[in-house]
């Protein structure tokens, strides 16, 4: 199938997977499926490539992009110094919703890596993911397929509504399972440091990393001016147009409290949803982590259709899956938080 403004390929045919390395090869961008999110991927040695992702989606120039790797000896291509950690982490952990920030190889574009010496790495999960990386025969930038500040894209529907005509084509593959970007995890750094929580938790890493420490900007807004770990976290990100706030608090103080919001919505839990009485979409059972963040940025997505003044989501606990849900969520609600 072919629309006028971008090729639109099928991830279940070879023809699709070699089409689409094709370009990439050549220096074209190629929205692409992976567990967790759609990514917009380029050769991570071509900067020209990358400036296109840059200007597909908006995104500031600060904000360094991940690279994909379809086989573990790849990394040798992209990174230098392995730090002795990552062994046993990419034995748990890849292919799969890890990402490793590491000392750049020079020959990685600059771009990529927003002028950083360090590159983030990782293997994604999705074997229609590693297949068109082991096509294009080079290592793969790809942030998130998404306008930049819009949430990320968990489906085909999703790119083509952010990136018709702005990207030389799309893979369609399955709907992402993970639903939620990968774990961002500085090895480098002593002690190492956890930059974005993902599917992989703190607490599975703690496993390999007990010294590990939480970024402070995972849980709150970085202080204007300072220097950030992980400039991704800096932006309002991932929010509906529909203004947002995240709130805080039990089942029956926070039903209690949307039903007394006429012209507002509730994003809830699926147990809550029948006592709602405002315009309302759930995201999954309350303490299905895993189901919330499948659903999440379809939800934050769907929110601006019930055409309401605001929104105010349930948020989750914070551990295991439910703190990358949150803190996606903060980012989503710009940091207002209400606490019941
Ligand atoms: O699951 C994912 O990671 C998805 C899929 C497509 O693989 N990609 C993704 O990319 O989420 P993006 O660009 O939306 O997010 C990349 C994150 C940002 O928060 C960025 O700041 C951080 O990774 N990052 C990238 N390189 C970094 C570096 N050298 N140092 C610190 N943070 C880095
Ligand atoms: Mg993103």
């Amino acid at each position: 199938m072919q629309t006028e403004k971008i090729d639109i390929l099928s991830g279940d045919r070879q023809a699709g997977i070699d089409r689409a390395g094709e370009i990439l090869r050549r220096g074209g961008i190629v929205a692409i499926p992976t567990e967790t999110v759609y990514g917009l991927a380029a050769s991570a040695f071509d900067d020209n490539a990358i400036k296109k992702v840059f200007e597909a989606k908006g995104r500031p120039q600060n904000n360094p992009l991940i690279v994909h790797i379809s086989d573990l000896d790849m990394i040798n291509e992209v990174a230098e110094d392995i730090p002795a950690t990552l062994p046993a982490l990419a034995k748990r952990f890849w292919p799969g919703p890890f990402t490793a920030v590491l000392k750049k190889k020079e020959t990685v574009a600059s771009r990529v890596s927003a002028g950083l010496d360090t590159v983030a790495v990782r293997m994604p999960a999705s074997a229609a993911a590693r297949d068109i990386i082991r096509a294009a025969g080079i290592p793969l930038a790809a942030p998130s397929a998404n306008v930049s500040g819009a949430p990320s894209p968990t489906t085909a529907a999703h790119v083509l509504a952010d990136l018709d005509g702005k990207a030389d084509a799309i893979l369609c593959g399955e709907d992402c399972s993970v639903g939620v970007e990968s774990t961002v995890v500085a090895l480098f750094s002593k002690p190492p440091r956890l930059l974005r929580p993902g599917a992989v938790t703190a607490e599975e890493l703690r496993e390999f990393l007990p010294d590990l420490i939480i970024d402070k900007a995972v849980l709150s807004e970085p202080e204007s001016g300072k220097p950030v770990a992980s400039p991704g976290m800096l932006y309002k990100h991932y929010a509906p147009r529909t203004e947002a706030f995240l709130v805080v608090g039990d089942s029956r103080d926070f039903i209690r409290f949307v039903n007394s919001k006429r012209d507002c919505a509730a994003l809830c839990f699926n147990e809550e949803f029948p006592e709602i009485t405002v315009k309302k979409l759930s995201y999954g059972e309350k303490n299905d982590k895993k189901e919330l963040a499948r659903n999440l940025f379809a939800a934050l997505r769907r929110v601006d259709t019930l055409n309401a003044q605001c929104v105010y989501i349930h948020a989750p606990d914070k551990s295991g899956v439910g703190l990358a849900v949150y803190n996606r969520l903060l980012r989503a609600a710009a940091f207002k938080v209400i606490e019941l």
